[in-house]
């Protein structure tokens, strides 16, 4: 299992456990954690899963490619910690990883 932390921006954190090979957005739907909308079912093309990586996990996360990078720029808040959590694939590496909720996501 790998345990993901969610921060939502009021600073109450929900901790849970995503399994190896789950998206982030796939594990944050099952979790039922605000926020992450995720419209497109994480087909890539709705920026509503969109999430600010902690800067310890940024490293290891890796930043948005480029057609990430386009989509980003459609996501309310974005900045340099930007990605969206369809993207992300969880692997032993993440564990533990820390997310931020943008709190304009919640307002699509
Ligand atoms: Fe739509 Fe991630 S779920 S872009």
């Amino acid at each position: 299992m790998v345990n993901v932390h969610f921060i939502q921006p009021d600073s109450t954190r929900q901790s849970v456990e995503g399994s190896e090979g789950m998206t982030l957005m796939e594990t944050a739907r099952e979790a039922g954690i605000p926020g992450i909308l995720a419209e497109c079912g994480g087909g890539a093309i709705c920026s509503t899963c969109h999430v600010h990586i902690a800067p310890e996990w940024i490293e290891k996360v890796g930043t948005a490619p480029e057609m990430e990078q386009m989509l980003l720029e459609l996501a309310p808040g974005k900045d340099e910690s930007s990605r969206l959590s369809c993207q992300i694939v969880l692997t032993p590496e993440l564990d533990g990883l820390t997310v931020t909720v943008p709190e304009e996501q919640s307002d699509y």
